[in-house]
């Protein structure tokens, strides 16, 4: 098959990606018509789905703002997705032009995307590596030279903890990486659930399975048992658009409906 420009040829486009539905769904042009097609499906079973993925999205812009303000100049942002408006570097270099940016995605068109986007930007890399093999992603972004682990990251796993089932063990994953992070450091997490969710939603998600990532929707508890003994940040772990709204009007009347928590931790040095 003739591959699209800046496709890598070993890419299969026989099969929808969960990186290009979410880019359909932001309004991307990274898709193609397998992706359009189950996103369109989805979207008509739930229409607001397009709207929680830019809630999510808006809530990853916040968080990132929260962890500027902290003093964070350097974010490893893992299942960053095919690169849209409002980029994580975008925004953190906006208030920080020092700021330093590794991206990591499993998928190979939103791995190729990141790197045409970022290419002449020396603050920023990506790495093609997978969730589940958190030493890996350590190992490559040492090696990148860009992070250094002896000072506060911002750890970002924004909607991406969800596509690890839980024969992948996430919590160990979670405590890999929060074992490689300094004292001062930041996670942020949002995380589908199924807690408060209507039938629909619940049916979306099975067709997740079609995609190379099938989706596990978790607990209020499960997805704050993530951050460890990290000290978690006010409003705590909630529907992502009541996590410090930018103006109480930015709100849903069924902040509910978007299916998902977020929260931010932070890592406390032990007394003593
Ligand atoms: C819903 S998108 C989220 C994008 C971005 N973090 C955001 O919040 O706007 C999820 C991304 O996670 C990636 N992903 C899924 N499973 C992954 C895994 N095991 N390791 C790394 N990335 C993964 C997908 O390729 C996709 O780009």
């Amino acid at each position: 098959m003739q591959m699209p420009d800046g496709i890598p040829a070993e890419i299969d486009l026989s099969r929808p990606s969960a990186a290009r539905v979410y880019d359909y769904f932001l309004g991307g042009a990274h898709n193609f018509e397998i992706d359009r097609q189950l996103a369109e499906q989805i979207a008509s079973m739930t229409p607001n789905l397009a709207a929680t993925m830019r809630a999510g999205r808006e809530f990853l812009r916040r968080a990132v703002r929260v962890l500027l303000d902290a003093g964070i100049d350097q974010f490893l942002d893992i299942g960053s997705g095919i690169p849209t408006v409002g980029n994580v570097h975008e925004v953190a270099q906006t208030a920080n032009p020092k700021a330093r940016v590794v991206y990591v995605d499993i998928d190979p068109v939103a791995v190729a995307h990141s790197r045409e986007l970022l290419a002449g930007n020396d603050l920023t890399g990506v790495i093609q590596a997978d969730l589940r093999d958190p030493e890996r992603i350590l190992t490559e972004a040492r090696k990148l030279g860009l992070l250094d682990f002896d000072r506060p990251l911002g750890i970002l796993l924004a909607g991406v903890v969800h596509f690890v089932p839980d024969a992948d063990r996430p919590g160990d994953i979670l405590a890999t990486l929060r074992a490689a992070a300094a004292p001062g450091s930041h996670l942020v997490i949002s995380h589908s659930t199924y807690e408060d969710q209507p039938q629909e939603m619940l049916d979306a998600q099975r067709l997740s399975a079609r995609t190379d990532t099938e989706i596990t929707l978790r607990s209020w508890a499960e997805i704050t048992g993530y951050f460890g003994d990290w000290t978690i940040l006010e409003p705590g772990v909630v529907h992502m658009e009541l996590w410090r709204p930018d103006s109480p009007s930015d709100v849903d009347a069924n902040p509910e409906r978007f299916g998902a928590f977020g929260g931010v931790a932070r890592y406390d040095q032990p007394a003593g």
